[in-house]
């Protein structure tokens, strides 16, 4: 029984997806455990790029079961059209993928709700996808969330989005001056998902439990980072799940001693896409140059990304919160863009030193970056497929981030596309 486990060691868009899309090679099963459809992960096929957003990234892999655990929140509509843009590109899903019926539903009261709780904030706003992810995971916590399940069960449904109506409505009509949600709209609407989802509704902890009893490969690919945290994060700007390790027992029902191999994945430097603090974050040409040579565009959002050079103390700490087991570096061969290369070592807070990323928001808002700086290398090293073809400098510096971590690396991207890696064996 192998699980492995990929996350995100940063503020999210670090690669997950072609990291899942390398391991998934070998995996008999793929499923997502958090987050929803404020996600966007990026495969690439030769000519063909794939993002998606709610399915797992396996998905592009023939005959992989994929899998969209409890923890997940679902959009129907936007499941919907993945599956059609999918299926229209020659992809198989329907017979392919598999929908927790404990997953709660994400409904346009909730993306309606995160815009409002945006625009409320002002500038304290923490610069959400807007896709509803918020309210739908307080929902759940609440007690008050329409799950997948209850599409299936008409009287159930009603009253439940009668009853998460009654303060919802209050809320848009008494403080936001809007129409009401009605329950006959709701009700119809999400009946009308009925016929897609009725497939494919699953218990999928149970279906991957039962596959790693089995001794098949599960490969559970995070969403988000570990840096967006609802708990370990950097709150309040954040997201509503747990991305980091525990989420993914949590929220794909599968028991900690299953987790074999814990990928954490980072860029060779950092992008954020929305606000909160980013100790590394440049504003200078050279952070402009990154931002070009690396398309740090959002893939759901299409927001440029904030770019900055790789924290150390983030990434050190997101290790051993997740006790990753091997680490993937992506995106080096952006790097040749600049001539010379800054990695964080250390914070200045309020004129202490310190090399622990803090725990208090107060130090972080205030820490100012430390940096070793080495050598650049400007070759292209889109083409290298071994340690030893990449320049002496870059080296340098990926051995420099593996001795720091402390975990053997599993894979160095130098490149979007699928062959465009260094795979190192990861072991049985
Ligand atoms: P995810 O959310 O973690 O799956 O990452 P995203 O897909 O949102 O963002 C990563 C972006 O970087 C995508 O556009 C990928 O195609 C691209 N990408 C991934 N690995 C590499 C790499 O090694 N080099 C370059 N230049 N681009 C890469
Ligand atoms: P992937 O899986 C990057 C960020 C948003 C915002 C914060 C809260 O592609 O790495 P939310 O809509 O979740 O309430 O927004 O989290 N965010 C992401 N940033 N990649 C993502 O996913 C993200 N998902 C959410 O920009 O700052
Ligand atoms: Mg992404």
């Amino acid at each position: 029984m192998t699980a492995t486990v990929v996350l995100g060691l940063a503020w999210g868009d670090e690669g997950k997806g072609r990291v899942c899309d390398a391991l998934a090679a070998d995996a008999g099963y793929v499923g997502r455990y958090s987050g929803g459809n404020n996600a966007g992960h990026t495969v690439r096929v030769g000519d063909e790029e794939f993002k998606v957003h709610l399915i797992p990234s396996g998905i592009v892999r023939e005959g992989v079961i994929c899998t969209i655990g409890n923890g997940v929140v679902v959009n129907p509509q936007v499941l919907e059209q993945e599956v059609e843009a999918l299926e229209k590109r020659g992809v198989e899903v329907r017979s392919r993928l598999k929908v927790d019926g404990r997953a709660h539903l994400i409904l346009p009261y909730h993306i309606r709700l995160d815009s409002h709780r945006e625009k409320a904030l002002g500038k304290a706003k923490i610069g959400t996808t807007n896709r509803g992810i918020g309210p739908a995971y307080e929902d759940k916590v609440s007690r008050v969330g329409i799950r997948v399940q209850d599409i299936f069960d008409e009287g159930i449904l009603r009253t439940k989005l009668k009853a998460a109506l009654r303060e919802k409505n209050a809320i848009f009509e008494g403080i936001y001056g809007e129409e009401p949600f009605e329950v006959e709209e709701l009700a119809s609407y999400l009946l009308s998902f009925r016929d897609l989802l009725s497939p494919m509704v699953d218990d999928t902890g149970a279906r991957l439990r039962r596959a790693l009893d089995r001794g098949e490969q599960v490969l559970l690919e995070g969403a988000q980072a570990t840096l967006l945290d609802n708990d370990h994060g950097t709150y309040p700007f954040v997201t509503s799940s747990n991305p980091s390790i525990g989420g993914a027992c949590v929220g794909a029902g599968i028991p900690p001693r299953y987790l074999d191999r814990i990928v954490g994945v980072t860029k060779a430097y950092t992008t954020r896409v929305g606000d909160g603090p980013f100790p590394t974050e440049l504003f200078d040409e050279t952070g402009d140059r990154i931002r070009e040579a690396g398309n740090e565009y959002g893939t759901t959002t299409g927001r440029p990304r904030r770019v900055g050079w790789l924290d150390l103390l983030a990434i050190k700490f997101s290790a051993r919160l997740n006790g990753i087991t091997h680490l993937a570096i992506t995106l080096l061969d952006v790097l040749s863009a600049v001539e010379e290369v800054k990695i964080c070592v250390g914070y200045e807070v309020e004129g202490r030193s310190t090399d622990e990323f803090p725990m208090s928001q107060t130090d972080l808002h205030h820490a100012r970056p430390v940096y070793k700086t080495l050598p650049g290398w400007q070759e292209d090293i889109t083409g290298c497929r071994m340690r030893g073809d990449l320049p002496e400098a870059a080296q340098e510096f990926v051995g420099f981030v593996e001795a720091e971590v402390g975990v053997p690396l599993c894979m160095i991207s130098v490149g979007p596309e699928r062959e465009q890696a260094i795979v190192e064996k990861i072991g049985a």
